[in-house]
């Protein structure tokens, strides 16, 4: 499987062992933990690995596919993927550590992967869900073609320690 991506800016790519230094550097991140689900926090190393550990399974059976974003020039950056939902969707996830917010490069990355997942895995179905204290998550879904489904949930988040008001959206394809 054609599994890297390329975009003017970043590398999406399996993550490597020598990306865990700078994931745990950057997850270990309230601000990062509490607008995701399942980030612990404080995020270690052990998290880290017993994550990255899981990958090759998940690509193998279709359910995951997790990437490393790498900034060109500068290193990892954050993580972007996709994880399979019951029934035909895929749900997209990603997060970006603080010193690189505001660059474009969560919609720079998550623009890339529904391409990808569109063209190379033939996904038809993909969906998003953001926190309503999280509008800027909201933003980057709107920027990349996600809409609202008018429906709303209360997703637990291990770093809040609690379930959120999160919304839903999913994908449309605009030139259909
Ligand atoms: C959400 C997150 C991924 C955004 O990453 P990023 O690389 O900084 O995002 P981008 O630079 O691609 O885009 C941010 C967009 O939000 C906009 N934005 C910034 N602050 C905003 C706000 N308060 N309200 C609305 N939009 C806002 C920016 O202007 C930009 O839109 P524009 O290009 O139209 O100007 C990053 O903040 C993060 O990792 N947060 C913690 C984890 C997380 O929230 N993950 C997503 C879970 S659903």
């Amino acid at each position: 499987m054609d599994y890297k991506i390329e975009t003017e800016r970043l590398i999406l790519a399996p993550f490597e062992d020598a990306d865990i230094d700078r994931r745990v550097a950057l997850a270990n991140d309230i601000d990062v933990a509490r607008m995701v689900t399942s980030m612990p926090h404080p995020y270690t190393r052990k998290d880290a690995i017993e994550w990255v550990t899981k990958h090759d399974a998940g690509r193998a059976a279709g359910t995951d596919f997790p990437f490393a974003i790498t900034l060109k020039g500068e290193g990892l950056v954050g993580a972007v993927g996709l994880h399979k939902k019951d029934g035909p969707a895929y749900e997209l996830g990603y997060w970006i550590g603080k010193p690189y917010w505001g660059m474009g490069i969560a919609s720079e990355a998550a623009k890339a992967v529904v391409k990808w997942a569109i063209e190379s895995r033939g996904i038809a179905q993909i969906v998003a869900c953001y926190f309503e204290d999280n509008p800027v998550s909201c933003r980057v879904l709107e920027k990349i073609g996600f809409v609202h489904d008018g429906t709303e949930g209360a997703c637990h988040s291990i770093g809040r320690g609690e379930k959120a008001r999160s919304l839903n959206m999913i994908w449309r394809d605009t030139n259909a």
